[in-house]
Parts: C-alpha cells; structure tokens; sequence
C-alpha cells in the first residue's frame, strides 16, 4: 500500500531528463520547450502517515477542491493508507491537524441497486465504504485531476474551476444486472459536524440542491454552505430522498437535524437521482458550492462550466498551475527525477491555501478580496507567505489585503480561520510577523495604516476570547514582561499553558512591529516594542543545566517557567522533544509550557538578536555546538515548524556551511517523493514551502528583510517577480550534483564580490544574478561578523 505508485509520466520525464544531459548548454532553452513541469508534479507526497495533504483537483488557490473522501485520517479527503471510499466531495483543506475539515456533501455513484430494489443499494455512510483500486488508472493525481476506481465498478474522475466540481462517472457493465447507476448527495461532511440541514431534488431534471450548518474542523461557530448538482450523460430515471438505510421515490425534499447523538447514521441522508442506462457507460455530475445561498452556487457551477466539458476544464486548470510554476525555472541537469518531484510538488502544495472566497462570504460586505483557510499562520508565516512574496507576490497582495479586512470587521487579525470561522491561536499573534514581511518587502496595495493599527491591537488590547484571536496576558506581558506560568488574568479568557513559547512569540511579534513603526514614523512606538521584543530574556534561565538519560548535555542556559512573583518554575528543558514526551504540549487545557515542541527548540528563537542569544548561549563556538547537538542528538522533529528556521541559524554564529549541510541532512532523507514523504502534517503547505526555499538556497528570515545563502540544489533557479517582471537568477559555479561540493567559497551579486552571507528582497524586485562559487570544504566566506545577518545586538567574537 505503502510504495509508490507507478505512474505512466515516468517515460515522458526520463527522456526530458535525457534533453537535459544532450544539451546541457542549451538546457533551459530545450526545457522551457518540451519540458512539462506538471510531469514533475506528484499530489500524492505526503497523502500516507498523517502528512493529510490534499491529493485532489484544485486550481491555485481554489475554493472547489474535488477528491475521493476516505475512511481513516481522512483530515484531507483522501489518504494513500486508507483503503475504502464513502464517497466525493468538493471542497477541503490540506494538510491540516485538527479534525477531518469540510467535505460537505459529498457525492456516491453506484453502477445499479441488486435486483433493481432501491432498497439494496447503499446509503448512509457507513453502509457506503467500498475499496478502491489500485492500477495504472487507479488512483491517478494530477494537478487539476483525480482518478480513481472503486470496486463497486465505478471510475470516478473529478476535476474543478474555481467554487464548482465536475465529475466523470464511468460504470462497469455487470453481467448479471442491467445498468441503472444511482447518484446520491449526503448531507454529511469529514468531521460529521452538520446541525441541520436540507435537501431538494427536481423530479424532472433531477438537479439536486441544498444546504447545511456544520462546525469549523479548528476554531469556534458555525457556517452554512450550500450545493447544487447538474447531471449530463443519462437519462434521468426516478429521483427521491432517503434517510439512514432507505430510499422513498415520492419524497423531493427532507430536512436534517442532527438528534444530539452525530454518528454518521443519523447524520447521513439526502437526496438521489436514478439513470436509465448511459449511452457510452458515463455520467457527469457537475457540484456548484456557494456559502451564499443554493442559488448561488448554481450560478457558481452555470457560469464555470456551462458545458460539462471535462477535458476542457482539465486543460484550463493545467494552464492555470503552468503560469503559477513557471514563475520559477530550474536547471536540473544531473539532480535526479525524485529530487525535481520533491522540489515541484512542494511548490505546488504552496499555492493550495489560503483559498480565494471573494464574492463568498456572508459575513460582510466590501470590496476587499476575501480569503479563507489561514491555516494556521503559526504554521504559514515561517515559509508559506515567504515563499508567496518571493514567487507569487500578487496572490500575497491579495492575501494581506483580505487579512486587514478581516481585521476591519472582525476586530481582530486572525492566527487561524476556516470556513468563515475563527480558528484557534496556537501562540502568538504571528500575522504581525507575516504583516511586517510584506511591509519590510514592499507587497503592494495594503492599507499599511489600517494594518499597523491591527498589529498594535494585538499587542496592546486583550480581546476577551484570546483562544481565537490576539494575545493572552497581556498585563503580565505590559508589567512583568513575560506570560508567567502562574498567569492571573481577569481580561480575557484562553487556554492558561505555553508560557515560555508565547512568550517568546510576543517578543518577536513586537520586533515585527516595531519595524513597521520604525518605517511609518511612529517613533515613539518603535522605541516601545524594541523594548518589549528584548522579553524573551525574561524567561532565560542562564543556570539552567539539561540532561538526557541523566547525562549532562554540557549546555547550560534554557527557556523556563517563571511564575509571577520572579521565582522559576522547571520543565526538563528535553520535555515534549522527539526523547521525552514529545506528545506532550498540544493545545489543550494540560499542554505544558512550550507549544509543540521543547525548551530547547524554544531557546533558539530570538531571530532578531541573534547577537544576545548567541552571547547568552555561550559565544560562537558554544552556540554552534549547541545547534549541532540539537540537531544530532534527536532532539530535533523536522516536522514541525519551528524547526525550519534551526537548520539555516548556523550563519548567525558565521558557520553559513553547516545550514547547508544540515539543510541535506533533511532533504531528501525527510522530505522525498513517496507518499510518505514529507516529515509531519503539511499544515497547507508549510513543509512544500520549506523544501522549495531550501533547494532554492534563499532561506527568509520571516519578519525581516532577510534572505540566509545558502547553495540551490540544482545548477541554476530563476524566479522572474509577478510584479516588476524582473529575472533573480541564482547560480552555482562548481556544482555539483551528488552534493559533495555544498560549501561557499565566494559569491558574486551582479558581478561584484558579496562576502554578507544575507541577501535583501530587492534581489527579486529588481533581478539581478548571485553566483555562488562552490567547493568542498569550508571557507571563510560570510563568517566575519560584518558579514552576519541583522541583529538588535552587536556579534562578539
Ligand atoms: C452479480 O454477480 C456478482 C458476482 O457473481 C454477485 O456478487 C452479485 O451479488 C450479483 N448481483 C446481483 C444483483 O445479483
Ligand atoms: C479563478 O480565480 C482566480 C482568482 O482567484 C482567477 O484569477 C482565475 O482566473 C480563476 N480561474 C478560472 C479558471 O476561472
Ligand atoms: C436551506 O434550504 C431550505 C430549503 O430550501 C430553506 O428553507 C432554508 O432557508 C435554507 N437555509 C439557508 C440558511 O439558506
Ligand atoms: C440551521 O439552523 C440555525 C438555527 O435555527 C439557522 O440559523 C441556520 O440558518 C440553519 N441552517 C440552514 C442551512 O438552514
Ligand atoms: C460519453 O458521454 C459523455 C456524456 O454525455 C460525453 O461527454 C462524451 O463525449 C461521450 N463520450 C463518447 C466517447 O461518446
Ligand atoms: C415515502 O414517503 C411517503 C410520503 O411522505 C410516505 O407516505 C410513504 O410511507 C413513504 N414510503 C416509505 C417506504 O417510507
Ligand atoms: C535564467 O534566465 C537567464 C536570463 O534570462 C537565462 O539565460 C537562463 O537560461 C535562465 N536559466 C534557467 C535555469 O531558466
Ligand atoms: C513564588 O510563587 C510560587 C508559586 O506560587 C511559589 O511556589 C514560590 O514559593 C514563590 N516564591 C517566593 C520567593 O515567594
Ligand atoms: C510522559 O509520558 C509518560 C509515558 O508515556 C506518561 O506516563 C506521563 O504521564 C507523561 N508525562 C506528562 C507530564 O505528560
Ligand atoms: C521519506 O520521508 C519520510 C518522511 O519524512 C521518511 O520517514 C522516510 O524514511 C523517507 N524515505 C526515504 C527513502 O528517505
């Protein structure tokens, strides 16, 4: 189950890759020709052992999103290591943590009931699971396209524009029954939420239409949505409801309210359509989603597709993925097909979320685009919206756009939202980070006015649900300055753990900020959160000794608790680590002091005074052992977010070759083309954009207008900038692909010598070529301290 799949694109790309050594002069030449990066595409990374990426049809940024939903760890629809399908749904999340998100409504086909007794065809859910195929049709995914053949003798293909699904249904011809496929629509979605819900059926079209309340998969209230079903390929039979295990042909309409119990029996029911049977085997269904009205998303689905073309809607959303990917190119001479898919499908599940619902959103009216599924920006500022300002800056624009209307009208910057809902905070309030970033890298068309207000609200006013919005303990955070793990706070209401990491979140949130006030003229205020981000010393125990399996690591200083009177509190600074309790500190009401991860994984986050923490650490020498350690001891889980910024922190203490080494050291053994192969839940992206930026060798501090170098794995990257058209070319001299040669011995940035081991984002605004000369061993290059990346505090030697 596990392997990889064969797909028939194999041979297309190996004689790409032949084109490639031919005419290695001409390379890029040649690809930009017949090279196809689609064929480097592979949805299914990541869909096996819990990565809960979404393997279906989506365009870029879509709010349709069509795949098989299975039973299991299905948080994405469809995953590799389940093995039976209850159905096809239209819209989901990717990669996500939490509950199964949307998958309202889905869809099922069957090829005829037995004995033609509607009775004896499949209902509800649980009744519905059937296993699916595995073939060389079966499962296929592709950007814009999703295959697959179940047992009960239907091929299901699907495909999407932007809020409307198209499927392709084509039914095995049984030799004992005639054919009479029936098409139900459940009122049901993953995470099994649904309140109540309706459903109507046209007797004599047989469109299937309705609606439903259903709960967020990671935050608080509830959203309507709405669905509309064409058929094309059949004549139309006999329509009707059914409810549990049994149909009624006299019914067009039932309504839903869940009876308190939500197993799926109760919840499943709905409405259904029979054929007579299809001329050449195959039935198009075509699903307009709306989370207006039902009429809606008719007029979503009518005006998307008029024509049920499948192939054609194919084909536009294919083009619609080429113009996104092509914005970056590649020489890929020497590095093998796996490493390429591993690149092309991170970028890939980079431009899934957050989802375009312009036009979709009840909630309020305003001219201002609208996106959904921030999910999460704890997980999306380190790399995500980083990535997007580097090769997708307009998307980002509308990004940030809708992020402060979300402010203007919800009162809050969100740090999660799903589904028109407000998603839990997992630390600090990080669209601050993601706002500075596009500040400090000059993202056009924000507000920045309204934006600073928002960042300042989330660092001056307590809301009074900090679960979902803003910080907690702000009083503590304004008088003490630091979250002590004994908080009394009569402000607000929130989950009282995560003392040491929120803390060390908010100092760095009120750097971003200061930044912002710095570059707007608020003086005054920039000198105010510089002050403040300097906090995360206020809960550095600099006696503070760790052991593993009572030997003494050697290292001493780390994050702790504090309570409020000033005494410290304990927690073994290995706790919730991959070697001591790593599930330990999840968000909820007993998760420690340091979300998703350790002490010393927390100690290492200062990223804008790397100068103190380096000193506070020990010095060079001793902070370059210490994240060594780190990363050799097992200490380390690539998996979740907070390490991306570990593997390249080697340049602030001048070692910028050991974040290319340890960079290899997780790609490809962590991140790779089986369907296992990325390191812990996508998180919409989050580990696509992490080895997109680091075999691009660009790594963004986020937050600052910073890139670290390090060495591309591939000879050449061009990033041409959506806005300015301007070509960032960044070239290895001596590469070499079997990754022996990865240390910089110089650099040249459009022609001139640059010893900085940092870039500036106007390398991509205003093009430009870095050539990195490459070679085997350490140099000096980028370790005298002039040559660090910015810090707060000066570097000592
Ligand atoms: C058709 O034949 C298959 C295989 O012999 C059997 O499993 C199935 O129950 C039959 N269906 C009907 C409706 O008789
Ligand atoms: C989908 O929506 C995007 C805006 O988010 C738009 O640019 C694009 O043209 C739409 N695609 C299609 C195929 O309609
Ligand atoms: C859902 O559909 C029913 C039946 O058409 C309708 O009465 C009801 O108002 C709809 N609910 C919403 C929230 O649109
Ligand atoms: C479900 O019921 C709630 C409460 O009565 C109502 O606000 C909501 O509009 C209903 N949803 C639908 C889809 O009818
Ligand atoms: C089969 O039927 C579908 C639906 O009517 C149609 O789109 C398709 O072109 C037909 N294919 C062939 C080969 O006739
Ligand atoms: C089907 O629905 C009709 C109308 O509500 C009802 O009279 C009839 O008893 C139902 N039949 C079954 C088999 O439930
Ligand atoms: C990058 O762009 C330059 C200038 O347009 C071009 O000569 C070179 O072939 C491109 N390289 C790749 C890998 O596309
Ligand atoms: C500080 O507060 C903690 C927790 O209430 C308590 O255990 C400790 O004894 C106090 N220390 C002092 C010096 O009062
Ligand atoms: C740590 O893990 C052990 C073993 O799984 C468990 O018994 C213990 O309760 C955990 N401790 C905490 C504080 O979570
Ligand atoms: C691929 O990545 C997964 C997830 O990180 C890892 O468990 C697996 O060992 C890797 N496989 C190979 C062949 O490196």
């Amino acid at each position: 189950m596990l392997s990889r799949m064969s797909r028939p694109r194999a041979d297309v790309l190996s004689v790409i890759t032949a084109l490639f050594y031919a005419s290695a002069a001409i390379a890029s030449q040649d690809a930009t020709d017949s090279f196809d990066v689609l064929d480097s595409v592979d949805p299914f990374i990541g869909t096996a052992n819990g990565g809960h990426v979404f393997a279906g049809a989506t365009l870029p940024f879509g709010m349709a999103k069509a795949v098989a939903d299975t039973v299991g760890e299905n948080q994405a629809g469809f995953a590799y290591d389940d093995t039976t399908v209850t159905g096809f749904s239209h819209m989901h999340d990717s990669g996500t943590g939490g509950s199964p998100s949307l998958g309202n409504f889905p869809i099922f086909a069957q090829p005829a009931c037995p004995h033609d007794d509607i009775n004896q065809c499949v209902w509800q859910q649980s009744d519905r699971a059937v296993a699916w195929l595995e073939n060389d049709k079966s499962p296929i995914a592709r950007p814009g396209y999703f295959g697959i053949s179940l047992e009960n003798g239907v091929h299901a293909e699907m495909t999407t524009t932007n809020r409307s699904a198209l499927y392709r249904f084509t039914f095995e011809q049984s030799s004992n029954t005639s054919l009479s496929p029936v098409i139900l629509v459940d009122l049901m979605d993953l995470p099994q939420s649904r309140t109540n819900g309706t459903a109507v059926v046209d007797r004599s079209t047989g469109r299937l239409s309705g609606n439903g309340t259903f709960s967020p998969s990671f935050g608080i209230g509830s959203y309507d949505l709405h669905f509309c079903v064409d058929f094309k390929g059949a004549n139309l039979r006999d329509t009707g409801v059914w409810t549990k295990n049994r149909a009624n042909f006299s019914q067009e309409f039932v309504s839903m309210l869940a009876d308190g119990t939500n197993t799926p029996d109760t919840l499943s029911g709905g409405t259904f359509a029979r054929f007579h049977a299809p001329q050449n085997n195959t039935i198009l269904a075509r699903v307009g989603v709306s989370f207006i009205s039902v009429n809606q998303a008719c007029e979503n689905a009518e005006k998307e597709q008029p024509d049920f073309d499948f192939d054609g809607t194919v084909a536009v959303a294919e083009d619609a993925w080429r113009k996104k990917l092509n914005v970056v190119s590649i020489d890929a001479e020497g590095v093998s097909k796996d490493l390429q898919t591993v690149f092309w499908s991170g970028a890939y599940r980079a431009f899934i979320s957050p989802q375009d619902y312009t036009g979709e959103n009840p909630l309020w009216q305003s001219d201002e685009p609208y996106y959904d599924s921030y999910y999460c920006i704890w997980d999306s500022y380190r790399s995500i919206h980083p990535l997007l300002t580097m090769v997708d800056p307009v998307s980002q624009s509308l990004m940030m756009r809708s992020l402060v209307d979300i402010y203007r009208h919800e009162g809050y910057l969100p740090d999660c939202r799903m589904s028109l809902c407000k998603g839990f905070t997992q630390g600090g309030s990080n669209a601050d980070v993601v706002l500075a970033d596009a500040y400090l890298k000059k993202v056009p068309g924000i507000d920045w006015e309204t934006a600073y207000e928002a960042v300042v609200k989330d660092a001056e006013v307590e809301p009074k649900n900090w679960n979902v919005e803003g910080r907690g303990g702000l009083q503590s955070w304004k008088s003490l300055g630091y979250i002590p793990f004994d908080d009394y706070d009569p402000y607000g209401v929130g989950t009282h753990t995560r003392s040491v990491s929120r803390t060390v979140e908010y100092a760095y949130n009120d750097f971003c900020i200061a930044e912002m006030a710095k570059g707007l003229g608020h003086s005054a205020d920039h000198d105010k959160y510089v002050a403040r981000s300097g906090n995360w010393d206020n809960v550095f125990k600099a006696d503070q000794k760790s052991s593993i399996n009572g030997v003494d690591t050697g290292f001493t200083g780390f994050l702790q608790p504090r309570y409020t009177n000033g005494t410290w509190g304990y927690q073994n600074p290995i706790f919730c680590s991959p070697l001591l309790n790593f599930t330990s500190c999840y968000l909820n009401p007993t998760g420690h002091e340091t979300y998703e991860g350790s002490a010393w994984l927390y100690t290492f986050y200062a990223p804008h005074d790397m100068g103190a923490l380096v000193q506070s650490l020990g010095g060079m020498e001793s902070f370059t052992s210490r994240l060594q350690f780190f990363h050799e001891s097992g200490l380390l889980y690539v998996g979740d977010e907070q390490s991306f910024l570990t593997v390249f922190q080697f340049h602030y203490s001048g070692r910028p070759a050991l974040s290319a080494k340890y960079s290899h050291s997780y790609i490809p053994s962590q991140f790779n083309a089986t369907v296992e192969g990325i390191a812990g839940n996508d998180d919409s992206g989050a580990m696509g954009s992490f080895v997109v930026l680091s075999m691009m060798g660009l790594w963004p501090v986020p937050g600052q207008d910073v890139y670290l170098i390090t060495p591309p794995y591939f000879r050449e990257v061009n990033i041409t900038n959506g806005i300015t058209g301007k070509v960032a070319t960044i070239r290895n001299v001596n590469f070499d692909s079997n990754y022996e040669s990865i240390y910089i011995q110089s650099v040249t940035w459009n022609g001139k010598p640059w010893t900085k081991n940092w870039v500036t984002h106007d390398f991509f605004t205003e093009g430009g070529v870095l050539e990195l000369e490459l070679g085997a061993i350490e140099s000096k290059w980028g370790t005298s301290i002039e040559d660090l990346p910015p810090s707060l505090s000066d570097y000592h030697i």
